[in-house]
């Protein structure tokens, strides 16, 4: 037809699928606050948060419902006997260098597990049941892999007494962990499991509507959550956080940034759907930062973070720009010993179940993605020969 829509920058309210994987929204409380929502296959992420638990929220949003206890079991052993990866694998990721960021490693390495799996026509449900398992299992064995790995150790078989988010501390730290902090973790993996059409969610269904493989579409989408303005802001926050280092340096600080840059752009602040409110997922994970505190000692950054969410508040809580899910997590990561290049890469860990299910939704009623531009160049230029250019 003759359809010409209107350009919108980063397709800002422009539909581009139609899901029932995710919500987000902004809803009005009975006390007349503005609050964030965020729902998971229609169930608030509260409830998730305080029930579920990794594995269950992944076949929730892959497979479109809440499992039995017989298919949750056989999810979970099924992904559980899968954790280990290929020698071949780890001595790909022993020839990156150590100096090398774990989110390219990443990204790398989902490329990389492709190449080991024949390829399906799609769709092909057997084939997506297969990646799913394989890619859920896999993903954490492979950061934890290249963190020790990088420290010149030899990478942890994973346990298989151990669950998702046990097993994935325990692969990464040599020790079992604290059960309080496994569940911690598993809570922060609920917590990033999908979060609607973000821009690496959108990367992955664009891969997918070509057809591509499973693993190249985790792949692209891993490539996209590494950028700062999106999954690499939380490994800003604490860098940001550390610069600052004084409560009293976080006022000068602020003035300075702006001062700068009238436009300079807080790590951690902002999002294009929570306008006007805080990220729901930074209230659960400030309440988990906090719940770490009280047991495993506190954390002086985490007056400097509070300090500068009071202080942005004035600055920027009148253009609507708040916390998002990005500005907490980091401390949460960091009371648990994880070092700040990981935050992005335990990110994406949750995100693959986000992003799955975005895959079989694409391809349950796929056209490939093909959008126009608006051309801004001239037309029928004479090519001039090299000699006669300036
Ligand atoms: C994630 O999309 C998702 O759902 C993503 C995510 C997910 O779960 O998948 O929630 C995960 O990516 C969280 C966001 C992490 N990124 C950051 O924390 C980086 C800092 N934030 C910003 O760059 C920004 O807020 C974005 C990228 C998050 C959102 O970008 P938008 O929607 O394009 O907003 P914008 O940049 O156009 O900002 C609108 C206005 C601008 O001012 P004006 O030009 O209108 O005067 O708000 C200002 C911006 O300058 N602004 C900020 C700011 N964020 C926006 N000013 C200072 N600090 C900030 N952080």
């Amino acid at each position: 037809g003759d359809l010409k829509p209107e350009y919108r920058p980063g397709l800002e309210g422009v539909p581009a699928a139609k899901s029932s994987i995710s919500y987000v929204g902004i809803q009005t409380t009975e006390s007349g606050n503005k609050e964030g929502v965020l729902e998971y296959r229609s169930i608030p992420i509260q409830s998730l948060a305080a029930s579920s638990n990794f594995v269950e929220t992944a076949f929730l949003l892959i497979w479109g419902r809440l499992p039995t206890q017989t298919e949750l079991t056989n999810f979970s052993t099924e992904i559980y006997s899968h954790r280990r990866i290929k020698y071949r694998i780890k001595d790909m990721m022993k020839c990156f260098p150590e100096t090398g960021h774990p989110m390219d490693a990443l990204q790398a390495s989902a490329a990389a597990l492709g190449l080991f799996y024949s390829r399906h026509a799609l769709p092909n449900q057997d084939y997506a049941r297969q990646a799913v398992i394989r890619l859920l299992a896999k993903i954490p064995t492979m950061v934890a892999a290249f963190q020790l790995m990088r420290k010149g150790n030899d990478a942890v078989l994973p346990r298989d007494d151990l669950d998702y988010a046990a097993n994935f501390l325990y692969m990464l730290t040599e020790k079992e962990p604290d059960p309080i902090v496994a569940k911690v973790m598993d809570v922060c993996l609920i917590l990033h499991a999908e979060h609607t059409m973000n821009a690496s969610t959108f990367s992955a269904r664009v891969t997918a509507s070509t057809l591509a493989d499973p693993y190249t579409v985790i792949a692209s989408a891993v490539g996209t959550l590494a950028g700062p303005l999106h999954g690499g802001a939380n490994e800003e926050v604490i860098l940001m956080l550390k610069q600052i280092g004084t409560v009293a340096n976080v006022r000068p600080y602020v003035e300075q940034c702006l001062e700068s840059d009238p436009k300079y752009k807080f790590m951690g602040f902002g999002h294009r759907v929570y306008k006007g409110v805080k990220d729901p997922r930074a209230m659960i994970l400030q309440d988990l930062a906090e719940q770490l505190f009280q047991k495993f000692g506190y954390d002086p950054y985490y007056d400097v973070a509070l300090e500068l969410e009071r202080v942005l508040e004035e600055y920027l809580g009148p253009r609507g720009i708040y916390p998002n899910v990005d500005y907490y997590s980091g401390l949460v990561y960091r009371k648990m010993g994880i070092p700040a290049d990981l935050f992005t890469p335990v990110f994406a860990i949750a995100r693959v179940a986000g992003w799955l299910a975005h895959w079989n939704e694409q391809l349950e009623a796929n056209r490939i993605y093909r959008p126009t531009q608006i051309y801004t160049g001239e037309h029928q230029q004479p090519y001039m020969a090299i000699g006669d250019r300036e």
